[in-house]
């Protein structure tokens, strides 16, 4: 098995070829003045398994393109299977029509790497599983989602909320709630999130959780402005919580989303490392290693 950290997956690609035992494969990489990409194999992949790691935040179109030159350069050298582990999955959140005439962007993302020459799509938490069937059958590749709630969730058991509330700032992630909860133990929930399509703003349904005096945890997939944290962090924070902590697996880091959470009352802030930010306090090399073992 071959092992490329992508440029936007230095550290994560080393972590997990590490775990693999092997050694990785580093790629050639540059970006020209007009913001073209480069990309260059450093060894032949001719019968190899090859595993790409290249997340795809921040700088989303780059990135993409960047996975896909190193994709379709090892499929065209001759490469048996090319492995794409995007931890984070730009676009996924595009993954229906909202309205008409709207690009269904995740499908035109997985119509690329298929392109490309990808045979397995593994990511972590991505937007809506759900939205994800028929991915396989529509396109020829083989698609993997992975878990991290459950190491963020330990994590924070070990940092004294052991007993949290969980909660998930919409009912379209109450699973992710669900799965924290089994690990802390205190029970779960979720908010009523509505987002103007138009102006982006968010409202909150709250209801009156009980949680005065308790500690509880928002857990979500992705921080991008923080405005869902945020709302969410305050609502628990208003009705008494002793303790508020914010976890996601994706934090897009955008200006002002860490003040915003912060202020509202959330203490810590955590997240994975699909994308590298002072956030990142669970690494996720250890599963993304262990489902590629299950793919030997
Ligand atoms: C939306 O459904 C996602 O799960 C996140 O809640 C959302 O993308 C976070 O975005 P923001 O941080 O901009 O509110």
């Amino acid at each position: 098995m071959i092992v490329i950290p992508g440029p936007s997956s230095l550290g994560l690609g080393w972590r997990i070829a590490e775990r693999l035992g092997v050694e990785p494969t580093p790629v050639e990489h540059r970006v020209f003045p007009d913001g073209e990409s480069y990309i260059k194999l450093t060894k032949p992949v001719e019968g190899e398994k090859v595993v790409i790691v290249q997340t795809t935040a921040p700088n989303p179109d780059t990135r993409l393109m960047q996975l896909l030159l190193m994709a379709k350069t090892a499929k065209d050298f001759g490469a048996k299977d090319v492995i794409a582990v995007v931890p984070y999955l730009a676009y996924a959140r595009q993954d229906k029509r909202f309205t008409e005439l709207e690009a269904l962007s995740l499908d035109v993302i997985f119509g690329m790497l298929d392109c490309a020459g990808v045979t397995d799509l593994v990511t972590v938490n991505i937007h809506n599983e759900a939205s994800t069937r028929g991915v396989e059958e529509k396109h020829n590749l083989r698609f993997h989602n992975i878990s991290a709630v459950p190491l963020l969730a330990e994590y924070l058991k070990k940092e004294g909320f052991d007993g949290a509330y969980s909660l998930s700032p919409d009912k379209g992630a109450i699973y992710i709630a669900e799965a924290a909860s089994k690990v802390l133990g205190g029970g779960y929930n979720y908010f009523e999130k509505t987002r103007d399509r138009k102006t982006g703003e968010i409202t909150m349904a709250v209801k009156d959780l009980n949680i005065q005096g308790r500690k509880a945890v928002v857990f979500d997939d992705m921080i991008s402005s923080g405005g869902t944290m945020a709302k969410a962090v305050e609502a628990l924070t208003q009705q008494g919580a002793e303790r508020v902590a914010s976890a996601c697996t994706h934090v897009l880091y955008m200006p002002g989303a860490e003040e915003k959470i912060r202020k509202a009352g959330a203490d810590p802030i955590i997240a994975t490392n699909t994308i590298e930010t002072p956030f990142s306090r669970v690494t996720v090399a250890g599963i993304i290693a262990d489902k590629l073992r299950q793919l030997e």
